[in-house]
């Protein structure tokens, strides 16, 4: 007996659905480096376990001939799937069907697939791809955008939420990926704006390519606006996978622990020798972190934007930290516009997703000058204050060198509730460093003096002697303990343990200000 002929429609139709915009625009886009929408999910996803949603799909545009044009899945591939055996709910935008552009339709089957994930307390991940608002659907593709919008806002801080930018991501279409917890972007072929080259070339008579404009390094190193940059497509969906691994799936939920073989009481004689005798000689932070973490494993975001403090996941004796830190390699290590606002997003995120935070700090102060105060450095600076206040999550910080004024608050002082606050011996928690305190404490012993340099050297060293060291810290209780450098891992894990159960709360309120 043949295959009834209902079964055989179905399949036909299944068929039509998985050639998209037809074979012609798959091969353009294979062309151009770029997967189709399809081959990104599989390769995202566990082998076999994508279920794709609202196939049968179409437009109800009756405008400009688009009567004429439907096409099976209407231009968005939604569904749910495993990554790592664990759920995931996913759009992937199919630029071979109208340029990916959004409609009602396309709209409808993401804000179903959102509503799902929300539902069913599951990241939700967007692949990118797209000419924006579909022109001939008019403000039913804007009132679609938005929709998507409100489901991003209050998804926030509840599933974690991530975009994979693989293709153009115009116009306001670019807001639902910044609402998202984390952007990747892929480097040459894709691109983020708000107005595209032509239309700034008319406005302001600026010449600028797509590149320069939207490009992945564009927004990874002078936006702020991607989170990391992928050679290819293969890379960026290895990042969305790396990223997930350390993250829960939901915010009610821990982080999933993994397997290490790095022992818990690895102490390391080398970590003492990495931060120079020299408090003005930079290092890399890298270089530390590295060191303490399992298996020296430390998956960085933003490695490109505010250097001066870096941030990214870690596993401490198989537990997922976010790890933010000073790097003296950049700027002295700190604190500047960039660097506060990237801080504060990472720590925020961390907070809501119940990962806890472990600060490296070796930071002289904000940084000076008038493009930084003229940039808002106090509402700016405030960011990362505000996030570390309003954080809950167990908080862990050790002082490596530099604690200096506003900056040694900011950092997760014991002051902003810090759980445990640990000094290497090579600390200095001060108001201001050696120098400047005592240009101003002792400016008029300094002038007065017979050899003025050889007074401000020996004022310098009996500064550093009494105040630029830990122990004033710890004799008040705002350092728990000065442990030495060897033993920053086994100590770090322990007080990681210590609050394996914290519970904190915060005034009931319907949300605090953070100065945006
Ligand atoms: C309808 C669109 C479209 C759109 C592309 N297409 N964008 N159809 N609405 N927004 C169609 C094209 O007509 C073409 O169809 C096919 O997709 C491929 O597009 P090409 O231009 O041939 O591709 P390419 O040369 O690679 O250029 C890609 C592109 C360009 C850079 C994305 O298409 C472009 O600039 N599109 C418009 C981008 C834009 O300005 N969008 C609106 C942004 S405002 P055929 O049938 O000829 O192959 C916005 C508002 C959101 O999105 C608001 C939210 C609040």
């Amino acid at each position: 007996m043949g295959v009834d002929w209902r079964i055989e429609r179905v399949r036909a139709m299944k068929e039509e659905a998985l050639k998209g915009g037809g074979l012609d625009r798959i091969a353009a886009q294979h062309k151009l480096g770029k997967k189709t929408a399809r081959e990104r999910v599989s390769e995202l996803l566990d082998p076999g376990t994508f279920v794709e949603l609202d196939m049968f799909a179409t437009h109800n545009c009756p405008l400009f001939g688009m009567e004429r044009k439907k096409i099976l899945g209407d231009g968005v591939v939604t569904g749910y799937g495993k990554i790592n055996g664990r759920n995931v709910y996913l759009f992937s935008q199919d630029f071979t069907v109208f340029g990916g552009s959004l409609g009602d339709t396309f709209a409808n089957k993401i804000c179903k697939v959102m509503d799902l994930a929300v539902k069913n307390g599951a990241p939700l991940i967007g692949l990118n791809d797209s000419g924006g608002a579909r022109i001939q659907e008019g403000v039913v593709a804007l009132g679609g955008y938005a929709e998507i919008f409100f489901r991003n806002v209050m998804a926030s801080g509840y599933i974690p939420q991530i975009s994979a930018i693989m293709g153009p991501c115009a116009g306001g279409a670019v807001y639902s990926p910044a609402m998202t917890d984390f952007t990747v972007m892929v480097k040459r072929t894709s691109h983020m704006f708000i107005t595209g080259p032509e239309v700034i070339k008319t406005v302001t008579g600026e010449e600028v390519t797509f590149e320069d404009l939207g490009g992945a390094m564009t927004h990874n190193s002078r936006s702020g606006v991607a989170h990391l940059a992928a050679e290819d497509e293969s890379e960026c969906l290895d990042y969305v996978r790396r990223l997930l691994s350390y993250i829960p799936q939901n915010n009610l939920e821990e982080a999933p622990r993994a397997e290490t073989n790095d022992p818990v009481d690895r102490m390391d004689e080398e970590l003492g020798s990495i931060v120079p005798e020299d408090p003005n000689k930079p290092y890399h932070i890298r270089d530390i972190i590295g060191r303490v973490v399992d298996d020296g494993e430390f998956f960085e975001l933003m490695p490109y934007w505010g250097q001066n403090l870096m941030i990214g996941f870690a596993r401490l004796n198989g537990r997922s930290t976010g790890i933010v830190a000073n790097n003296p390699a950049y700027l002295a290590g700190c604190l500047d516009i960039d660097s506060s606002i990237k801080g504060a997003r990472f720590v925020r995120f961390c907070d809501a997703f119940n990962i806890p935070l472990v600060v490296f700090e070796d930071v002289p102060g904000f940084m000076p000058g008038t493009a930084q105060e003229y940039g808002g450095i106090i509402r700016n600076g405030a960011k990362l204050l505000y996030a570390f206040c309003e954080a809950t999550v167990p908080k862990l910080t050790v002082i490596l060198r530099k604690a200096y004024g506003g900056a040694y608050d900011v950092m997760c002082s014991k002051h902003v509730r810090a759980d445990f606050n640990f000094a290497w011996p090579s600390a200095e928690i001060a108001v201001m460093g050696p120098e400047g305190a005592v240009n101003i404490i002792f400016k008029r012993d300094i002038e007065k003096a017979e050899d003025p340099t050889a007074k401000k050297a020996e004022l310098v060293a009996e500064y550093r002697e009494k105040f630029a060291s830990p122990y004033i810290a710890a004799r008040r209780g705002y350092i728990d303990d000065v442990i030495e450098p060897m033993a920053t891992r086994p100590r770090l894990i322990s007080a990681l343990e210590a609050c394996a159960n914290k519970r904190e709360g915060r005034p009931a309120k319907k949300h605090g200000n953070i100065p945006l």
